[in-house]
């Protein structure tokens, strides 16, 4: 139930600067999710915290105290990684109580820390088990359980579930979920899955190469992403982006492209026009376009003709593939649509919805 403070920590491997200068706060109890795409710096991260890696600048603290040259040990961190190894040789039971043996903790004591364990994880039954007969969702719950006896204060999950098949990942992550708040500890989840990052967490730090991009809530990261990075890291599909330019005529804002010129809503143009005559990307969620017969905007102009490349029906939802003059995008609709491949369709942008950024920065305008 530790409180962690990470400040301004970089780690540098002679040229190649794996983390930079991250800084964050993560209150006890707390269950941070660090999601990034490979290579970005969250198992560095992760390990530093653990006291596997020396710092090259920055402090870490851990409720209050100044941990960089403190042990792994003395910090009570427990880290999962993806590849657990548990030790073939022994049973379920010996895998769960080997760190309390080397620590020299009573046997009846033992016996009854792994006992709640496997119960927390309901696993008691294959306490008996060698490792090799286990699924691999077994595997992971006794690396879990591994972790969880020893009763630490901060939790370090490192992928663990990267190895799971799709059901059965999303089942476990369900149960960490569950568990953090049965054992109300601190913990901080590593992964590059951006559904598994807005399922799980109540805080999501997003990383890419080796900085904080954004800390939010998950609506938050969606709805307003602090950068276009940030923005296509998150929706499956993925957001739409079009490049274009922003004009004003007649006092009104509009956002043109090769191929179209938009109205932009009032309600936007107080916080666009510095952006005048500049090159924007918008972008718009494959949710913010519809079938022109499915809704009628007040915002007329915002419709456009595109040619149908692709259907993919997913049973709940159908997405559409358009093209349009020089643009490519996604739609989600419903469920049956009634396009077929190559027809014109009708199409409106649902700009109220739009998110505009800076070309040259990538930052959000709005
Ligand atoms: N021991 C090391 N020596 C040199 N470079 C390293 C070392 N460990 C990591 N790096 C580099 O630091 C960067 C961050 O690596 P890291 O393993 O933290 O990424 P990651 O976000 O965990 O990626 P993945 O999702 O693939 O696990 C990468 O460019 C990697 O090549
Ligand atoms: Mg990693």
């Amino acid at each position: 139930m530790s409180k962690v403070v990470l400040e301004n920590v970089t780690k540098k491997y002679n040229d190649t600067v794996a983390v930079q200068s991250v800084s964050l706060d993560i209150n006890p109890q707390e269950l941070l999710i660090l999601v990034g795409p490979s290579g970005c710096g969250k198992t560095t991260t992760l390990r530093m915290i653990a006291g596997l890696e020396q710092l090259s600048s920055g402090n870490i603290y851990i409720d209050n105290k100044k941990v960089n040259d403190i042990s792994p040990r003395e910090r009570n961190v427990a880290m999962v990684f993806q590849n657990y190894a548990l030790y073939p040789h022994m049973t379920v039971y010996e895998n769960l109580a080997f760190s309390l043996k080397m620590r020299k903790v009573p046997v009846n004591v033992i016996n009854d820390m792994v006992t709640s364990t496997a119960k927390l994880l309901a696993i008691e039954d294959i306490l008996g088990c060698k490792p090799r007969l286990l699924s691999g969702g077994q595997q992971q719950r006794v690396a879990l359980g591994r972790a969880i006896v020893r009763r630490p204060n901060i939790f370090l999950f490192d992928e663990p579930l990267s190895n799971l098949d799709a059901h059965l990942r999303s089942k476990m992550r369900t149960e960490l979920s569950r568990l953090h708040t049965r054992l109300a500890t601190t913990m901080i989840y590593v992964t590059h899955d951006q559904v598994e990052a807005m399922s799980m967490g109540e805080q999501i730090a997003v990383m890419n190469h080796g900085r904080i991009q954004q800390l939010a809530d998950p609506i938050t990261i969606y709805e307003k992403p602090a950068n276009k990075f940030v923005a296509g890291f998150f929706g499956n599909p993925p957001i739409n982006f079009f490049e274009g330019i922003l004009t004003l005529k007649n006092d009104g804002l509009r956002f043109k492209s090769e191929d179209w010129d938009f109205p932009i809503p009032d309600f936007k143009k107080d916080t666009l026009v510095p952006y005048k005559d500049k090159k924007v990307i918008m972008g718009l969620r494959p949710e913010h376009i519809t079938g022109q017969d499915i809704i009628k905007t007040e915002y007329e102009s915002s419709q456009i003709q595109a040619h149908v490349e692709v259907i993919e029906p997913m049973g709940f939802e159908t997405l559409v593939y358009f093209s349009s003059g020089t643009h490519d995008f996604v739609v989600r609709f419903e469920s049956n649509v009634n396009f077929s491949v190559a027809q014109v369709a009708k199409l409106n942008f649902c700009l109220e919805k739009s998110l505009f950024f800076d070309a040259e920065t990538e930052n959000i305008i709005l």
